[in-house]
């Protein structure tokens, strides 16, 4: 059994369905359980989603941050973390995490990256240079964590068509469901191939 830590900011959909998935009974999802949802913002309703579903949940906030990595690295040492989740999480991740954790920190980003990717590249500012290009489609990256924004190994890519009159809202709509039909399986598989 595989202990997976997400790490979220804000409205954390993506949080829900990926604990809701590893909680289902299906065999093959029972591979790994989500032990703790760290955020950086007190108000983040991600907190109250994972309090519903009995998920514990640490507040690290940027100034927390700015004191050094410690804080964050006990608490993953301390839940055995296996595998970090980055579900819209805003903040950079430590160095020292990233060292710590070297193939074992996956992201999921809003585009088709290398394409709307980088510092600044998040929400509804993805999806409004995206519309601004004049772009078809866009769609989702799941990928491996290093040093630089975005710029880690491409695990699964899935794309999806823009609407003549969309908006960042509508087109996040249709990203959102993208993001929750595959990063739970996305997830899973990387644990059956690469954390056996
Ligand atoms: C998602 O679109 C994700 O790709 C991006 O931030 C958004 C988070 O949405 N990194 P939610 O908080 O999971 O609803």
């Amino acid at each position: 059994m595989k202990n997976l830590v997400i790490f979220a900011s804000g409205n954390g959909s993506n949080a829900q369905n990926i604990i809701e998935y590893f909680n289902s009974n299906s065999s093959t999802a029972s591979s790994a359980k989500v032990v703790r949802v760290i955020c950086n913002r007190t108000n983040a309703y991600v907190l109250e989603r994972a309090a519903k579903l009995g998920v514990p949940t640490s507040v690290i906030t940027k100034e927390d941050l700015s004191g050094g990595p410690q804080g964050i690295l006990e608490i993953l040492e301390k839940d055995s973390t296996d595998l970090i989740i980055l579900a819209g999480y805003l903040l950079k991740i430590p160095d020292e995490v990233i060292a710590g954790y070297k193939g074992r920190i996956i992201n999921i980003h809003p585009s088709l990256l290398p394409a709307y990717g980088g510092k600044g590249m998040y929400g509804n500012r993805v999806h409004e240079a995206v519309i601004a290009a004049g772009e078809r489609v866009s769609g989702i990256t799941i990928h491996l964590v290093d040093e630089n924004y975005d710029s880690g190994k491409i695990l699964f890519q899935a794309e999806c068509p823009l609407l003549e009159n969309d908006t960042p809202e509508t087109l996040a709509g249709r990203i959102h469901k993208l993001e929750h039909t595959h990063f739970p399986h996305i997830i899973e598989e990387y644990i059956k191939d690469y954390l056996p």
